[in-house]
């Protein structure tokens, strides 16, 4: 199969994110960055591209965020397409149109789709049991029913997986399901529904994949092969669910489509209210390129389920690439939008308003391409200080500063270039095919790193070239540096203007540069001599430590919530008969005093009025309490412990207390005031 076309245009999709949360840097990170890196790059070098997104609104996540909040599904999706549109404009990242999954062409299209493939016989009709709920009177989608997990026996798995083991569950494996809408127990009845053959389309696929895109990433490849190896089976594209796009054919009363089915043709209907004359060009021309940004979690669904339904289809093309992402993991755990753990978009730029940039910078630099990646606040600083504001901020602010000092901030003229001038001008001709080859090849890291390397050059320049020296001595030497280095800032203008827009903007309008253009990078005439420039000022300034210490701690915070939440008290320990306890001795003690036990962090040595003139006792709470705190507290202990010695103390018993679920410890309390040495029985 023939894998290089000749291209004409290129139609690049990202993933429509669900409009039920925000988005935050797992999602900015894995597709949107690179797409958006990769769509600004197309169109510096004048390509004909388009880039199409837009929200995903159907499905059950709406529909479960909808019931948890108390408002319609509609509310749901109005508030994040609103918040979700709005963040990804922040960040810079360039849609031509962000369209919904709700608007009125996407019901058409998407319905159209249906009910071509219906006509053309492509579906499957089958009946299956599945679960009820007679009192709410509906079917109920997987995650609505929640029971036993039959592998770990933790309650409250739900019908399509157990959180707690992690295993893929299907809802009639559940022990003792019930429904979350009703909280009865739901019932198997019959339904219909139509599915897609996938196994129709495996050899198709097999040929089509394995033979005929083995330049796709290594994961997606390899993902595909591995669903395909494992042979496909019929899916169903429709479901019983009173949110989405009605099934658009007789008897079908109840069912939408399948969201996944939807989705994806959300693609195509975005680009129709984009370009109504000319979509079929961008969808249906074979010299059109279509490239897919996506999460690896969708894989299957854009390398498979989605091709499938074009080629059934017959008027499509079909992906040339599919570049995933693997997952961004955040301070070491996993990013999730269920436990709020994740830095969030909107909460991102309240906390560093401007610095959009320093996020698409730290995002790209760690970008889980081959593998799932880190995010740590430290890194970004460390990558904020050492690398925006040290290299690129550094080299830019010198050049300009120089230039104004010494000439007003008008572009010096170039005189005789130095064998070092020529060495440093072919070393960043170098860079530039560098990036173009890791830019077409989706390698967004390294080509970010190599745009870097240029400022690296740039200030090796200047530092070798030590035109504050120089100037004393020869003043037209003076002249070619500055001006060999204001090109390179000029360049830097280019390069990093797929990744740090924003930046670039501030730093053409310093340069009173019109917009870059791709074929500019590498030249060293960008600059006119008597070109006047415009005020230097910072790009990029460091960011303190407390800054990142205060994110962190909120991190941090927010696993402990999270741990307290999901904690359970142990199982009860086996029985024992009422002898058995009667042989503890448990009174009540006044504490007299409270002191520190010396060099032993964990110990307090305690006084306790027993009734009987009184004992020490040592505990290990001294990390939980302030001695002062405890003293005149009635507390519980154990009387009649053999006395054990800590260091040259005997404590005699044990004082009670209770562990937290977040590891504290409390001593145990009295309701009324006791007398010293009472019983507890
Ligand atoms: N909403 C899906 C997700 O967030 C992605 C849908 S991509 C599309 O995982 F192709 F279906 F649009
Ligand atoms: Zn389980």
């Amino acid at each position: 199969m023939n894998t290089k076309k000749d291209f004409k245009r290129t139609l690049v999709t990202a993933a429509l994110p669900y409009a039920n949360g925000g988005v935050h840097i797992g999602h900015l990170s894995g597709v949107y960055v690179p797409a958006d890196i990769y769509v600004r790059y197309l169109r510096l070098k004048g390509e004909e591209v388009l880039f199409i997104c837009g929200s995903d609104e159907h499905g059950v996540p709406v529909t479960m965020r909808a019931r948890k909040e108390g408002c319609t599904p509609q509310d749901v999706v109005d508030r994040y397409n609103r918040l979700i549109k709005e963040s990804f404009e922040q960040f810079g990242i360039s849609f031509d149109t962000y369209g919904r999954t709700t608007s009125p062409t996407h019901h058409r299209v998407a319905a159209e789709f249906f009910h071509t493939l219906y006509d053309k016989g492509v579906f499957l009709e089958k009946e299956s049991e599945q679960y009820y709920d007679e009192e709410a009177k509906t079917f109920l989608a997987d995650r609505y029913i929640v029971g036993e997990c039959p592998r770990c026996h933790h309650e409250g798995a739900y019908g399509d997986q157990c959180e707690h083991c992690g295993s893929a569950l299907s809802p009639t494996e559940l022990i003792n399901p019930h429904s979350t809408v009703s909280g009865s127990t739901p019932v198997l009845r019959k339904t219909k529904h139509w599915y897609l053959p996938l196994d129709k389309y495996q050899e198709w696929l097999e040929e089509w994949i394995l033979q005929g895109h083995k330049e796709w990433r290594s994961n997606v490849y390899g993902q595909c092969k591995s669903w395909l190896d494992g042979g496909l089976l019929p899916r169903a594209v429709s479901r019983d669910l009173d949110w989405g796009i009605p099934v658009p054919v007789e008897g079908a009363e109840g069912k939408v489509l399948y969201v996944w089915f939807d989705a994806p043709i959300g693609y195509i209907s975005n680009t129709i209210d984009l370009r109504p004359d000319d979509w079929q060009t961008w969808w249906k021309d074979e010299s059109t390129r279509l490239v897919h940004f996506i999460g690896k979690d969708n894989i299957v669904f854009h390398c498979i389920v989605f091709p499938v339904m074009l080629k059934a289809e017959g008027s499509y093309i079909l992906p040339d690439q599919v570049p995933a992402n693997e997952f961004l993991n955040l301070e070491d755990n996993k990013i999730s939008t269920s436990k709020n753990y994740a830095v969030w978009l909107h909460d991102y730029l309240k906390d560093f308003p401007g610095k959009e940039d320093v996020l698409r910078y730290v995002l790209t630099a760690n970008a889980p391409e081959t593998k799932d990646n880190n995010f740590t606040w430290k890194d970004f600083q460390a990558r904020n200080n050492n690398e925006l504001v040290a290299v690129y901020g550094n080299f830019v602010n010198r050049a300009l500063q120089l230039t104004k000092k010494y000439y007003d901030g008008v572009v010096p003229s170039v005189g005789e270039l130095t064998d070092y001038d020529q060495q440093t001008i072919s070393e960043f001709r170098d860079v530039k095919s560098k990036v173009e080859q890791l830019l077409n090849t989706f390698h967004f890291r390294d080509a970010q790193k190599e745009a870097m390397e240029l400022a690296r050059i740039g200030n090796k320049y200047l530092a070798e070239s030590e035109p504050w020296k120089v100037i004393k001595t020869d003043p037209d030497r003076v002249r070619t540096i500055l001006n060999l280095s204001l090109q390179l800032v000029a360049n830097l203008s280019i390069a990093f203007e797929p990744f740090l827009p924003f930046s670039s903007k501030r730093l053409r309008d310093m340069l009173q540069l019109p917009a870059c253009v791709w074929a500019d990078l590498g030249r060293t005439d960008i600059l006119k001599a008597g070109h006047q420039l415009a005020a230097p000022e910072l790009l990029f300034e460091k960011i303190d430590d407390e800054v990142v210490d205060t994110q962190v701690q909120k991190l941090a915070d927010m696993v402990k919530a999270n741990e307290l939440a999901a904690w359970k008290p142990e199982p009860i320990a086996e029985t024992v008969n009422i002898d058995d306890f009667a042989k503890l001795d448990i009174r009540v003690g006044l504490v007299k005093d409270c002191i520190k036990v010396p060099k032993k962090d964990k110990l307090l040595q305690f006084t306790i009025d027993d009734g009987l003139g009184g004992r020490a006792i040592v505990s290990g709470i001294a990390q939980h309490y302030q001695p002062q705190e405890l003293i005149g507290k009635e507390v519980l202990f154990i009387a009649n412990l053999a006395p054990r010695k800590f260091g040259n103390v005997v404590s005699q018993g044990m004082i009670l207390s209770a562990l937290n679920a977040d590891g504290k410890l409390s001593v145990t309390g009295l309701d009324r005031e006791v007398k010293p040495g009472c019983k507890v029985q």
